[in-house]
């Protein structure tokens, strides 16, 4: 028998119903997936700023802050991008069960690693949101000079230029902000979450 097989899940006094109950709204995880620069991170950043002001305990998770602490040892080959993802979906699980609406923007590139983290979530409060822009537009407004670096061959596996990204067949969502602004963008996402009851209505 293994080690771990003698850890025993040990459940509190305090379940996530009470919290909720207490906190007024539901938890929930919201999952941005889009190539780096499509907008991701700055619209979950509104989001949640909206949430905020309106009493909904939000939280965004985002890959450039992650990969500094929790996932700091993991890089961008296949194989680390699908253990940073499945550390974000346990964590998000906790949050989530801490009474959190969690918002995470991660490239999240291949359907697999999205799809895992869907069935962790099964029958919960898990909305998926594609943030589509093209390659070309995100190369275009390349904020960290990244694509650049890519171009160059200075950064391997960059997504979009020599790694794959694979869009999503069924989000619950669809922004595509090379045609949309921001603000309107954000409301769309209010608009979800208001329709899905994890926001009350204004
Ligand atoms: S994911 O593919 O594992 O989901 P994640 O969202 O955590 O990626 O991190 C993406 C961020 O890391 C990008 O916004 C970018 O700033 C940075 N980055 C550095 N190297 C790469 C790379 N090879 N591919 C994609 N993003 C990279």
């Amino acid at each position: 028998m293994s080690e771990k097989n003698h850890v025993v899940w040990h459940q509190g006094f305090v379940q996530r119903s009470d919290r909720n109950q207490v906190n007024k709204h539901q938890s929930g995880l919201v999952w941005f997936t889009g190539l780096s620069a499509s907008g991701k991170s700055t619209i979950a950043h509104h989001v949640e700023k909206k949430l905020f002001e309106n009493g909904v305990w939000a939280y965004v998770l985002d890959g450039d802050n992650v990969r500094h602490g929790l996932n700091k040892n993991l890089g961008f080959s296949r194989d680390d991008r699908q253990e940073n993802l499945r550390r974000i979906a346990e964590l998000s699980k906790l949050f989530v069960d801490a009474g959190i609406l969690v918002l995470a923007a991660f490239i999240s590139p291949y359907k697999e690693d999205r799809d895992y983290i869907r069935e962790r979530f099964e029958g919960d409060n898990f909305l998926e949101v594609y943030v589509k822009c093209s390659v070309e537009q995100c190369e275009k407004r390349d904020p960290k000079g990244l694509y650049k670096k890519a171009r160059a061959g200075i950064i391997k596996n960059y997504t979009g230029i020599s790694s794959p990204y694979e869009e999503p067949e069924n989000p619950e969502l669809v922004i595509n902000t090379e045609k949309i602004d921001l603000e309107y963008s954000v409301s769309q996402v209010v608009e979800m979450l208001k329709e899905k009851k994890l926001m009350p209505e204004d």
